[in-house]
């Protein structure tokens, strides 16, 4: 079946909508995130930074940053584990749905709370301390929208389902869904029943996944290992005493 042909049958399916969203857009997201990665890697391999503003301030920074990226380290782990991994899996190892559910949403929702605080106090702080929000394009509002918004739907929708509700198995249809969209065999379907707030987390994800390759967010995929091996970088001290000549009297010239 080609891409058009299966395109057109989940329309009929699903309606043309749910086909767009659930089967266009995750391929058209996933190929900007990929593609995007490799020609930013190729036309501006040296702009391929954090841009880190830790000069410009730390207080807030030292509580905030590691808030945040403890927290969303949690919960990307989470979603490794409740996206790809199927449910039969984690039955057939003897973990009840019941188990499963209680353990997710309680580690999810510590992990999402500590992810939202950390990110509160960057956004805070980039707002409110003059040379960090100097240093802040539109770029990085652009890219804090996008985080927001996934962050912000992604607990919304845990919570709603969790406290408002009495939970949602996101694991019967959510997590086929995105595996299908990685089978190559996407199965719209399958997110049409879905709660309006997850269907609206994982649009904002996907939007997420769109800009990230043209954002700070690229510093995800290289943490700096070599620092564990690297030699030492020698800072010599610029001293007088210790330098090769006698000191003059007076200025001296820097540029020869
Ligand atoms: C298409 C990709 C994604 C899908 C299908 C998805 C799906 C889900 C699901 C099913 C939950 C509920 C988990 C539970 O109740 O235990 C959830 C929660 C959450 N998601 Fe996502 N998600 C995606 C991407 C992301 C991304 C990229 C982020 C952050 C940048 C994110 C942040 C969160 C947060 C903060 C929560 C609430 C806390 C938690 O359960 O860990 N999600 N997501």
């Amino acid at each position: 079946m080609t891409w058009t042909t299966a395109l057109a049958t989940a329309g009929e399916e699903t309606g043309t909508g749910g086909a767009l969203l659930w089967i266009a857009l995750p391929y058209l997201a996933l190929t900007v995130f990929v593609l995007g990665h490799v020609w930013r890697y190729r036309y501006d391999k040296f702009g391929w930074t954090t841009r880190s503003s830790q000069l410009y301030e730390n207080r807030l920074l030292r509580i905030g940053s590691p808030l945040f990226h403890f927290g969303i380290l949690v919960v990307l782990l989470g979603h490794i584990g409740g996206l790809l991994i199927p449910k039969s899996w984690t039955e057939a190892a003897g973990i009840s749905e019941h188990a499963y559910h209680v353990t997710a949403v309680a580690l999810g929702t510590i992990a999402g709370i500590a992810t939202l605080g950390g990110m509160t106090i960057l956004i805070y702080r980039r707002r409110t301390v003059g040379p960090v929000f100097s240093a802040t394009t539109r770029n990085d509002k652009a890219m804090y929208f996008a985080l927001a918004a996934a962050i912000t739907l992604g607990l919304a929708a845990t919570v709603a389902a969790n406290v408002l509700d009495d939970g949602y198995d996101y694991r019967e249809t959510i997590s086929p869904w995105f595996r299908s969209v990685f089978y190559l065999q996407p199965d719209p379907a399958l997110m049409a029943d879905a709660p309006l707030l997850f269907q609206l987390h994982a649009l904002s994800a996907l939007l997420l996944f769109a800009v990230w390759p043209f954002t700070r967010l690229v510093h995800m995929l290289t943490a700096p290992v070599g620092y564990l091996t690297r030699p030492y970088i020698v800072y010599r001290s610029r001293d007088v005493q210790l330098g090769a000549h006698a000191p003059h009297r007076g200025w001296e010239r820097t540029i020869d």
